[in-house]
């Protein structure tokens, strides 16, 4: 490590590899990592552990986090600057999660509204995995001497339960952990459903019309586009209460074009009716994630390519995990293994 990089401020996110990546991912939580390499020590992580707290077929997890860790380097993520690796890779992230257990209290694990909904949508298999997956996360960030960890909004709660953790641990046993603070998007932190805006865009999703992923063809995305859910109205214009639906595409039209709001609503001023701008809207979904995908067949053909940068991320990543461990061993009173 260089003198310079030992002095840049440490960031920390992941994603599950499960379902397809969406855009509602890439906007709320990638866009910023690919911003933030450049000034941050940033470690990007396959969460594949956290997958496990849903029933997986074992062959697809494993193609998935291939899948997934191509495409956050064809999203532009630089795996020469940055530590990308698989979470399992890594058992640092089991260990610190027990110990971090024992400190995390049911009572506000029960209240993470994640837990709340993936107990509905998983009413047969509310596993302790499912209740304790916030604790992991903890782990996860808390291993690393966090400052920053871009997300979108769904995952704000979570990162409270972290700084609740880590304080509650630095208070009884001195400055362990660095405190983590969220950092969300102004604009995109939460894509919502193409067919029912006020629910967010979500990858586990049961209707694939809900969402856009990183590789859908465009065709696909035209039929999607075609179907989202809008008004009864004629107007472009930003109104989250009156206008979901309008709303939600004009942040997606934002984010992939980087015009303002404000200049989209007014370049459509004039318009009546919405088939035009939906229309656009996809040509511009299309533009943005044509290069994405190409670089992402590329990569996505290497795998001993891929598999060498998680063994360098893992090997990278275990150095500076093992001595938070190593710290929090200690200072818990847990005996050095001769
Ligand atoms: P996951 O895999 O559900 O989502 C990955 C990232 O994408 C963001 N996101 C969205 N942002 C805006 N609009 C949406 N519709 C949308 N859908 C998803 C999420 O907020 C997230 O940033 N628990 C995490 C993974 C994780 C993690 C971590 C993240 C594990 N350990 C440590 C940060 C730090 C998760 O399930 O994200």
């Amino acid at each position: 490590m260089t003198m310079n990089e030992s002095k840049k401020l440490n960031i920390f996110s992941g994603i599950q590899p499960s379902g397809e990546l969406t855009i509602g991912g890439y906007i709320g939580a990638i866009k910023n990592w690919v911003t933030l390499q450049h000034e941050y020590q940033c470690l990007f992580m396959l969460a594949d552990l956290h997958t496990l707290t849903v029933l997986q077929d074992p062959e697809m997890l494993r193609k998935r986090c291939y899948d997934f860790l191509a495409l956050y380097i064809a999203c532009g993520i630089d795996p020469a600057k940055n530590i990308l690796f698989a979470q399992s890779h890594v058992p640092e992230h089991t260990q610190l999660s027990w110990i971090l257990n024992c400190y995390a209290h049911m009572g506000e694990l029960n209240r993470m509204t994640q837990f709340k909904d993936k107990s509905k949508q998983h009413a047969a298999n509310i596993n302790v995995g499912l209740f304790g997956y916030p604790v992991l996360m903890a782990a996860d960030v808390l291993l690393y001497q966090t400052h920053y960890v871009p997300v979108g909004e769904d995952q704000k709660q979570h990162l409270e339960l972290i700084r609740d953790l880590a304080l509650r641990f630095n208070h009884r046993y001195g400055d362990v952990f660095t405190i983590p603070e969220p950092y969300i998007p102004k604009q995109g932190a939460r894509i919502m459903s193409l067919q029912d805006p006020t629910q967010k865009m979500s990858k586990s999703d049961a209707n694939l019309h809900n969402f856009i992923t990183l590789l859908d063809e465009p065709d696909t995305i035209r039929h999607k586009l075609k179907r989202a859910t809008t008004d009864s109205g004629h107007e472009i214009r930003f109104n989250l209460t009156e206008k979901p639906g309008i709303s939600n595409l004009l942040v997606l039209f934002s984010a992939v074009t980087d015009k303002t709001i404000l200049a989209l609503e007014t370049s459509y001023q004039h318009a009546n009716g919405y088939g035009q701008f939906k229309q656009d809207v996809s040509e511009a979904i299309i533009a943005f994630l044509s290069p994405i995908q190409s670089r992402y067949q590329a990569l996505r053909k290497d795998e001993t390519e891929l598999q060498r940068i998680l063994h360098q991320g893992a090997l990278a990543a275990r150095e500076k995990a093992s001595a938070t461990l190593k710290k929090v061993y200690t200072l818990v009173g847990l005996m050095e293994s001769t």
